[in-house]
């Protein structure tokens, strides 16, 4: 057995107490997608960053190994999620804990909660069978995890997730691994998140635009290419601290979105809100869809009160310059 598990075995409480594991908590943070969905599974780069929002993960000793927390899923996500801990549980060979996980991020709205999900529980599995948790191992564990709940994910969600770090992400393809680097921030920012309500799965919004794109594929691959493009000049302005330039980009990057399929009104409606609130940039993020979330670049955002009376529900994220 592991140190960390013989640790978590041994540790004894007063009678009566819970039995505590020496384990620390672990943090996965969300992301979100300034630049680049939806091309991204086809290849092209995309520019994404962690949020400060996220999930902990929290064990204490128990005779078996589970999992709890996360009350509010429907019974399909929460049979997703329990097929995705059995995977990763018995990768870890067990390790007799009980773990809890708590979220600050809304399910399924495109901002990486089952990325975060995965990571923090990866960590814990990791460090309870002794293992340190080193980046390349904790991605390992948690596309594990992603696979059961997105089928074939591009990988960026939980890449970021793992790294902590905004990234320039391109997926593995056959012969290749995936491509990550790490990208400065030259300027501080706030990113203003709108829900713009549910949204069918990650999975069916990119099979769906699949099919589009078989269909006419040099119209559809056009359309990847350009904004392929726009993450790399949005990643070279956000490291050159332009704001405007990278607000651009978003715009521009929404429009190809919705010419792509994957808009909605409501999510249109939430992008004109941000934008006429000043925002640098506003753009649906993740797979969009009927619903999901949007992406508002701000200097400096006027207070939540403000957006909330223009009819939107918001989380903000800061952006903080790399030291
Ligand atoms: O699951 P979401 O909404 O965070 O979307 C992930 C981004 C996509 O590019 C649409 C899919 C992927 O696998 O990269």
């Amino acid at each position: 057995m592991s140190p960390g598990t013989g640790a978590a075995h041994r540790s004894s409480a007063p009678a009566g107490a819970p039995e505590r594991s020496p384990l620390p908590e672990t943090f996965g943070p969300g992301k979100v997608i300034l630049l680049g969905e939806h091309a991204v599974v086809y290849g092209h780069p995309a520019l994404a960053v962690p949020l400060t929002l996220g999930v902990t993960a929290r064990a204490v000793a128990s005779d078996r190994c589970t999992l709890t927390g996360l009350t509010d899923l429907n019974e399909a996500q929460r049979g997703m999620l329990d097929a995705a801990f059995e995977a990763v549980a018995e990768a870890t060979g067990r390790p007799p804990l009980r773990i809890t996980v708590s979220s600050t991020l809304p399910v399924s709205m495109g901002l990486g909660s089952s990325a975060a999900l995965a990571v923090a529980v990866s960590r814990l599995l990791l460090s309870a069978a002794g293992s340190r948790p080193s980046p390349a191992k904790v991605l390992g564990l948690a596309l594990r995890m992603e696979e059961t709940f997105h089928g074939t994910p591009s990988g960026v969600d939980h890449t970021v997730s793992a790294h902590g770090a905004p990234v320039l992400y391109r997926r593995a393809s056959p012969g290749r691994q995936a491509r990550v680097r790490q990208v400065r921030v030259g300027a501080p920012a706030t990113l203003v998140l709108a829900l713009a309500g549910p949204r069918r799965g990650t999975q069916q919004t990119v099979a769906a635009l699949r099919q589009r794109a078989k269909r006419w594929p040099k119209r559809y691959g056009r359309l990847f290419e350009e904004m392929g493009r726009l993450a790399l000049e949005g990643t070279r302005a956000l490291e050159a601290g332009d704001l405007e330039t990278l607000g651009d980009a978003m715009n521009v990057n929404h429009g190809l979105l919705a010419a792509a399929g994957v808009s909605s009104p409501a999510l249109d409606v939430a992008v004109d809100a941000l934008r006429r609130a000043g925002a640098l940039g506003a753009k649906l993020t993740g797979a969009g869809g009927d619903g999901g979330a949007v992406v508002a670049l701000f200097r400096s955002p006027p207070p939540v009160a403000t957006l909330e009376q223009a009819g939107l529900t918001v989380l903000t994220s800061e952006l903080e310059p790399t030291q």
